[in-house]
């Protein structure tokens, strides 16, 4: 579909409905579930592979157990044991359970996901642990919300599980959500690193479209544009060079290291995918600046240099660019690649290379959750860009 035609479908259906969220419309919308299919049963690449990579996973498999836990406990509080792997990993099942049904048509995967979901619904009554509880809550709630806005989609599940699920988001995770991105742990206000609000800015506005509330989502873009801390957009890609006619963005973390860098990157392709498919280009917001930062990163973990300007918050200064993890591999690429360079057409040249650099890596197409380390780092993100995300 052309851009043009895209935003044609949008702006007639917001004509249509007024004020009404489109569904499905977080990272994956109708259109692109009919790509896929088409793709996928036409064996053609790279979907084919992606789709492989996806199938291929224990998390995609109908033996897969899940775990739901009462309290999620994430960072050593000294009293508690750390169980907030089983909400990591049951996630990535349920996404994964949820995409093969979709693709496959076999509702044995979506029974799977449901059981993951409804188990979680019926028994979480609690995200804590240390400060960390609340990376919790903004990673988690975002995926979370993803597996269940394909989820909305089965006919099968009844209303009622779904309210159960949708109000676990809006009761558990959201407040969270709110309270960090207002109170910032009662920590100066650029304390926390970009992607602490970045994670809880895409839970917010993920969980406003899935509960279909217009304040909530309101909520998490207005802080993306205008919010103080370090995730507001202007904050967390805060200084412009330009080399060689090309826009290269300093991101926030850059002098920190190069894993929590990617990770920002991460979370904001997820936040403006979903934004941009309720009608809001959030992509193209301050002149694609999550693009340039997406340049930038790329190209200085590919082995080149970037220019670096001295950084300072309440707690440091730095003058040099961290070279710590440098070279860090997330499925991250496709989704920002496809959409600056395949359906914008802009100059993807980095993100390009890193694209095709971690896809390399997985074997032809991105991967998902287990493929990247069995930390939490490789859950950070949903992945299987390839399958998803290519146009
Ligand atoms: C899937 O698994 C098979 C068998 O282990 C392997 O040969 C193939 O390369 C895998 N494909 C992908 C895309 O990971
Ligand atoms: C939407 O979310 C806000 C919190 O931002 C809440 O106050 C309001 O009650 C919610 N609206 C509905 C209809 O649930
Ligand atoms: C795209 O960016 C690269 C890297 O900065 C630059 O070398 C190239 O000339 C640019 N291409 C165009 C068409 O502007
Ligand atoms: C990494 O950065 C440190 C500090 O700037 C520097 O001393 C070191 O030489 C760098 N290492 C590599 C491999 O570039």
């Amino acid at each position: 579909m052309t851009m043009k035609s895209n935003y044609l479908t949008i702006s007639l259906r917001l004509l249509a409905f007024c004020c009404a969220f489109t569904h499905p419309g977080l990272l994956h919308t109708d259109a692109d579930f009919t790509r896929i299919q088409s793709k996928v049963s036409s064996k053609i690449e790279p979907w084919l592979t992606g789709w492989y990579k996806l199938t291929n996973s224990s998390f995609a498999s109908l033996s897969y157990t899940s775990n739901p836990q009462a309290t999620v406990f994430r960072g050593d509080d000294g009293v508690h044991t750390q169980n907030y792997a089983s909400l990591y990993k049951d996630i990535a099942a349920a996404y994964a359970m949820a995409i093969r049904w979709k693709v496959s048509g076999d509702t044995s995967y979506a029974d799977k996901a449901l059981t993951i979901l409804d188990g979680w619904s019926s028994t979480l009554t609690a995200v804590d642990g240390t400060a960390d509880r609340f990376l919790a809550a903004g990673i988690y709630g975002y995926e979370f919300a993803n597996a269940a806005e394909i989820m909305r989609t089965y006919s099968a599940w009844p209303a009622a599980k779904y309210q159960m699920f949708s109000n676990m988001l809006v009761d558990i995770f959201y407040p969270m959500n709110h309270d960090f991105l207002t109170n910032h742990n009662d920590a100066a206000i650029d304390h926390y690193w970009a992607n602490w609000d970045l994670c809880n800015i895409a839970s917010m506005l993920s969980i406003g479209i899935l509960s279909d509330n217009q304040t909530m989502y309101d909520e998490a873009v207005n802080y993306y544009k205008t919010g103080g801390g370090n995730g507001q957009i202007g904050k967390a890609i805060w200084h412009l060079f330009t080399v060689d006619g090309e826009s290269l963005g300093q991101g926030q973390e850059a002098g920190r290291d190069q894993g929590h860098s990617m990770l920002d990157f991460a979370l904001l392709g997820p936040i403006a995918l979903s934004g941009y498919n309720q009608g809001n280009d959030l992509f193209v917001y301050l002149t694609n600046r999550i693009l340039a930062g997406a340049e930038y990163v790329a190209k200085y973990n590919l082995g080149y240099d970037v220019p670096f300007t001295t950084y300072t918050n309440s707690d440091v200064t730095q003058t040099v660019i961290s070279n710590n993890s440098r070279g860090d591999v997330r499925p991250i690429w496709e989704l920002l690649y496809n959409h600056y360079g395949v359906l914008k057409g802009l100059n993807v040249t980095w993100t390009k290379k890193y694209r095709d650099f971690v896809v390399e890596d997985g074997s032809g197409a991105e991967g998902g959750g287990g493929d990247y380390g069995t930390e939490s780092g490789g859950f950070d993100q949903l992945g299987y860009g390839t399958l998803m995300y290519t146009l």
